[in-house]
């Protein structure tokens, strides 16, 4: 079936998926819990690995449960009406994603003691990798050609809006207790001192050992080949398995792969435009 884009508060929805009513449910009614663990990131950010993680962290390292329950189940979407209904059902302690942008995530987090992991990655690989996954989540419209997707992607004018928006809003809870940021690039880097420093905001104390198994089970060969986190089982109404798979390249800087220099060029301009307030430095090297 192909979607209909609409616009709720000035982001992109493309429904059936989303609807106005469980979006305006979702930021104004929606209950967060003190015990509520949320993983948000902006589409292809690394939100499955960064799930995975957490579902490790949770069960100390056994990998029973990510080897036996679909990802989905594990951590449902909130604004998706399939996921709503099961972080409605979801017996405390949940643990949930989203990628609403902050103006629409749920108000009761600001009088909650929830957790926020926010994991952010290079721009550049985002767009790369939701251009190729556009082809495949039937949610996505396919991108006409990368040029277009490009104009899209600087402009906001896709699904879950504007990554500089999403980036800019969400960082503005840096420092508050139950906020942590993380990039992908730092996950690939030292995958050991990051899934310790998770541990450390949760207030979760792994051993070595228990860490080293959130790290190979989390990792991009085992979850490859894991029926329960590779979006395998996700139906065909939702994914095109013909044109390609969730777990694609899983790589830092596959955009020097895809990006013409006058694209690249292009991409610095409004970077630099539109972060230029944000006084944090980051892993990847838009200037
Ligand atoms: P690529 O398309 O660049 O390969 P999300 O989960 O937010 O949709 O992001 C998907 C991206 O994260 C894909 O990037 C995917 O390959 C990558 N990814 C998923 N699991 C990973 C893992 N365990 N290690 C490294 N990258 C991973």
């Amino acid at each position: 079936m192909e979607r209909e884009y609409f616009t709720h508060k000035g982001v992109l929805f493309s429904s059936p998926d989303y609807s106005p009513e469980e979006l305006s449910y979702v930021e104004n009614e929606f209950q967060v819990r003190d015990d509520d663990v949320f993983n948000v990131t902006y589409p292809k950010s690394g939100t499955n690995w960064m799930l995975e993680i957490l579902s490790l962290i949770r069960c100390d390292g056994d990998p029973g449960w990510v080897r036996s329950v679909l990802s989905w189940d594990r951590a449902p979407w909130v604004e998706h009406y399939l996921g709503l209904e099961a972080a409605l059902k979801y017996p405390s302690p949940r643990l949930l994603c989203s990628h609403l942008p902050v103006q629409l995530f749920p108000k009761s987090l600001k009088c909650s003691k929830a957790k926020i992991i926010y994991t952010l990655r290079c721009p550049k690989d985002v767009l790369v990798s939701l251009y190729h996954f556009s082809k495949v989540l039937r949610i996505f419209k396919t991108p006409e050609s990368l040029d277009s997707f490009l104009e899209d992607f600087l402009s906001g004018n896709i699904v879950y809006g504007s990554w500089f928006d999403h980036v800019t809003g969400w960082l503005g809870l840096k420092g508050s207790k139950n906020f942590f940021s993380i990039t992908y690039e730092e996950l690939q880097q030292d995958p050991q001192g990051s899934v310790r420093r998770i541990c450390h905001f949760l207030g979760k104390e792994l051993s070595e050992e228990q860490v080293a198994s959130v790290v190979e089970n989390a990792s991009f060969q085992s979850m490859k080949v894991n029926k329960m986190s590779n979006y395998s089982q996700m139906s065909d109404q939702l994914l095109d398995h013909q044109q390609g798979a969730l777990l694609r390249k899983g790589i830092c800087g596959d955009w020097r792969n895809h990006l013409s220099e006058g694209q690249s060029r292009r991409f610095n301009a409004i970077y630099q435009e539109r972060m230029q307030g944000l006084s944090m430095t980051f892993p990847w090297d838009c200037p």
